[in-house]
């Protein structure tokens, strides 16, 4: 009886789960405008143009709720309200040379971000103040904050020896965690499993836990591509492949097309629903420890579409 009800009360916070997963929303970016995607509906609503400046990272203020972003030709970095009708652009800081990753930490109210020619790693206040240097580094291309933990994960990007490390918030880098002998321009991290993700240029997507141990290649495709949009949330890994928007399953390592878009997406963020509440859902996967029922029962609720072979186009 009791296991009955524990049983019944994993299937329904599980199907809540994947449910609320699939019913996100989430933004990309092409090279002259910033998108939002309804999970659901499959609706693209154009909501920005950013002038034609490349547009690798997006991020939001969860407490303020504001979009921010680099323009990375333009050497500064902006933020508009969202969901708010008045999307005025506002310039937050002027960088220095090529600003292409960029963190909001919602909690501390700080804004982090790194510039390839630069080499610099800044923070600043929400609304631009307080610009401090906190480490220097070596083409940095993402930026990546596990806030509950404290840590910042920074892909520094070169044609054979790209690097993942690792840093306190506040103390000079001192460790790498992941060596790659491939050029490597995205990277997100999953904060219910504590895994790093990301797309190495032929392809394929890898992932290793946040120390840098057990990485492995999660979904390989042969299909060689630079690209630059990862982002992950739930069971799922959101990336671009192209113009093509996909999801990749991550327990079962299949791949859906969320949506081909008709231009190159350079990058995409996805709302994290409960992000304020992360301590509630992190106590669901240990209540659904119960792997033997857990994968037929995703399987049987999947709503996923048709696969679609990354080889169509
Ligand atoms: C998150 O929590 C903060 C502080 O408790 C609150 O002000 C804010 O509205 C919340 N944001 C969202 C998106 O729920
Ligand atoms: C929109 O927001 C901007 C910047 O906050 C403000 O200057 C402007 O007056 C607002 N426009 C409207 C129509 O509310
Ligand atoms: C500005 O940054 C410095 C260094 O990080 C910090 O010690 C100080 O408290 C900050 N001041 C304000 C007003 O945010
Ligand atoms: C990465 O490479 C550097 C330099 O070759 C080396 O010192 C470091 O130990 C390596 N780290 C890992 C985690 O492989
Ligand atoms: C990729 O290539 C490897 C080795 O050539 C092969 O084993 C694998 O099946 C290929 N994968 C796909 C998705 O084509
Ligand atoms: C994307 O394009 C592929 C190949 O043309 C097609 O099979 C698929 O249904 C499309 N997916 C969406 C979500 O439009
Ligand atoms: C980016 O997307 C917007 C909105 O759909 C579109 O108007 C614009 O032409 C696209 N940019 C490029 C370079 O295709």
């Amino acid at each position: 009886m009791e296991v009955t009800g524990w049983l019944c009360l994993c299937l329904l916070l599980h199907c809540i789960e994947l449910a609320s997963s699939l019913r996100g929303k989430l933004l990309f970016s092409n090279s002259t405008s910033i998108m939002e995607f309804d999970v659901a509906t499959q609706n693209v609503t154009p909501l920005i143009e950013h002038a034609g400046s490349r547009l690798f990272a997006l991020d939001f203020d969860y407490s303020k709720g504001y979009v921010y972003f680099p323009r990375a030709l333009q050497q500064e970095i902006m933020r508009f309200p969202y969901t708010s009708t008045n999307r005025t652009l506002q310039t937050v800081v002027k960088t220095g040379l090529l600003p292409v990753g960029l963190a909001v930490d919602s909690v501390n109210e700080h804004v982090y971000w790194i510039e390839y020619y630069g080499f610099e790693l800044y923070r600043c206040n929400m609304d631009g103040t307080n610009i401090t240097v906190l480490s220097t580094l070596r083409n940095p291309f993402v930026i990546r904050l596990d806030v509950t933990n404290r840590w910042i994960y920074i892909l520094e990007t070169q044609p054979t020896a790209s690097r993942i490390l690792k840093s306190r918030f506040d103390i000079a880098i001192t460790q790498t965690i992941v060596n790659l002998t491939t050029h490597v321009l995205c990277m997100a991290i999953d904060n219910d499993e504590n895994r790093l993700y990301w797309m190495i240029d032929d392809g394929d997507i890898q992932s290793a836990k946040d120390d840098g141990s057990d990485v492995k290649t999660i979904l390989s495709t042969n299909v060689s591509i630079s690209n630059c949009a990862i982002d992950v949330f739930g069971s799922y890994v959101y990336y671009a492949y192209g113009s093509h928007l996909l999801l990749l399953n991550k327990a079962q390592e299949t791949q859906t097309v969320l949506c081909n878009y008709t231009s190159r997406i350079d990058g995409i963020f996805v709302f994290k629903s409960g992000r304020n509440n992360t301590k509630i859902w992190r106590g669901i996967p240990l209540m659904c420890k119960f792997h033997a029922i857990r994968k037929p029962l995703k399987n049987q609720i999947q709503i996923l579409i048709a696969w679609t072979s990354l080889t169509q186009n």
